[in-house]
């Protein structure tokens, strides 16, 4: 039995929906535990690419139970869309009656904090996510399982709408948002999702209980994260080992394995700093050849090198107890590869931990160890064989973080994976 806990080390995006998919091989349960469809998780199966932002990665095997826990905040629309989109047998599914419901409310006013802040904006997906989980902690937010009730559901809209529309004529934002038709909407979701709500907590506990593995499939990255991410440049959730088990209503105590999942270089999507950005032709063939376009807004994501200063704290917060290193084919066949060691700052004193204050991080420089490339003809992942210069780079990475690597990952296919 073990509970195995994916994280994404980075800004988003490190790989975290094939590392998932593929370990799902092995596992009854697949948890979501924070965010929302602000996520987007991209599974290869054949060849055919699944985009998956609210349902668990797990939901493309047959006998994987797939669950949207606590914490995640639910579009409904977007998830019977996403049902609806699956073609052949798919995995159970169901969801927390505690996760909170983003409401058409939540959309309008991402839009308008986002235009408010003019040159600042946080470049959010727009999708409602920091403002439904302002209302979570402001105790006017709407359940799933508020859902399953009608005098339960006027009850909430009549504490949310107020203030949500207070807000929306603060942005200048109109809109045809009555209680009446927002009441409407929520039953016809009832209707069409009452089947999967349920106590998830008491599910996957239950699983963990037979001995079943469990995997808790984070969303988002530690460099996002409310707390420890680069605020105010963040996501409104806790995409770290904490998060998942809170997000998941499960013991931290419970967690047996935790999944460091990172690119062999690095991508941010959205505003915020980036000290090893590569704002030249390497950043520009990078972001070709591994085709870093948002999932979820099909937005060009920023690239640059590795920094290891990031995943110091990352590691520090969630714990990893292996590593997962993706996309080193996109690397393949570079003349020199770069991993930032370190920060300059302006005083020229050398710092190796991630800083708190934007502005000092501006002051910063990154430090770069340089390794030599390699060919991709020397690698043949059916053997487990990779060159020797990638032996070097990866051997680096696990010695300075001091955690074995687990899982390499040279394509974005099930069978383009090296377990060790
Ligand atoms: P997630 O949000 O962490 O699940 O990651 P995304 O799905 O948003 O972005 C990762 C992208 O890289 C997806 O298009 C994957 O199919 C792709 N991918 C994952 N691993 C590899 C890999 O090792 N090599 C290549 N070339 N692509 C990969
Ligand atoms: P996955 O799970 C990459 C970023 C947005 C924005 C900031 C806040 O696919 O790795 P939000 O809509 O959450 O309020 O936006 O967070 N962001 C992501 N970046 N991958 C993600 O998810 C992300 N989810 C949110 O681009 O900068
Ligand atoms: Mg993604």
């Amino acid at each position: 039995m073990s509970v195995t806990t994916i994280i994404g080390a980075q800004w988003g995006d490190e790989g975290k929906g094939k590392v998932t998919d593929y370990l799902a091989d092995d596992s009854k349960v697949v948890a979501r535990s924070q965010g929302g469809n602000n996520a987007g998780h991209t599974i290869v199966v054949d060849g055919k690419k699944h985009k998956l932002h609210l349902l668990p990665s797990g939901i493309l095997r047959k006998n994987v139970v797939n669950i949207i826990g606590n914490g995640v905040v639910v579009n409904p629309e977007v998830l019977l869309k996403e049902l609806d989109n699956l073609q052949g047998e798919r995995g159970q599914l169901f969801i927390s009656d505690r996760a909170h419901v983003i409401m058409p409310y939540h959309k309008l006013l991402d839009g308008g904090e986002e235009n408010s802040k003019g040159k600042s904006m946080i470049g959010t997906t727009g999708n409602g996510i920091g403002p439904c989980y302002s209302d979570k902690a402001s105790r006017i937010g709407i359940r799933m399982g508020d859902l399953l009730d009608d005098k339960t559901i006027m009850e909430r809209l009549e504490k949310a709408l107020p203030r949500n529309q207070a807000l929306l004529s603060h942005y200048s934002i109109d809109n045809d948002l009555s209680i009446e038709n927002l009441f409407d909407l929520c039953r016809s979701w009832r209707n069409k999702l009452d089947e999967y709500i349920t106590d998830a907590s008491l599910l996957v506990n239950k699983h963990i209980d037979i001995g079943d593995n469990v995997l808790l499939e984070g969303a988002q990255g530690v460099h996002i994260d409310i707390e420890y991410g680069t605020y105010p440049f963040v996501t409104s959730s806790s995409p770290t080992t904490a998060g998942a088990a809170l997000g998941s209503g499960i013991a931290p105590s419970k967690i047996s394995n935790v999944v460091g999942v990172t690119k062999a270089y690095l991508t941010r999507v959205g505003s915020g700093p980036f000290p090893t950005e590569l704002e030249d032709e390497v950043g520009e063939i990078i972001r070709e050849k591994g085709q870093e376009f948002g999932t979820t807004t099909g937005r060009p994501r920023r690239c640059g090198w590795l920094d290891l200063v990031m995943l110091e704290l990352s590691h520090r917060i969630c714990g990893f107890s292996s590593l997962a290193i993706m996309k080193l084919d996109i690397l393949s066949d570079m003349d020199k590869i770069k991993v930032c060691v370190g920060y300059k700052d302006d005083k020229g004193l050398e710092i190796n931990h991630f800083p708190s204050s934007l502005p000092y991080l501006a002051k910063c420089e990154p430090v770069y160890k340089t390794f030599p490339g390699w060919s991709s003809s020397g690698i043949d992942i059916s053997k487990g064989i990779i060159p020797e210069e990638m032996k070097i780079f990866l051997d680096f990475i696990s010695k300075s973080m001091n955690v074995p690597i687990s899982i390499i990952s040279l394509g974005p296919g099930r069978d383009e994976t090296i377990i060790f």
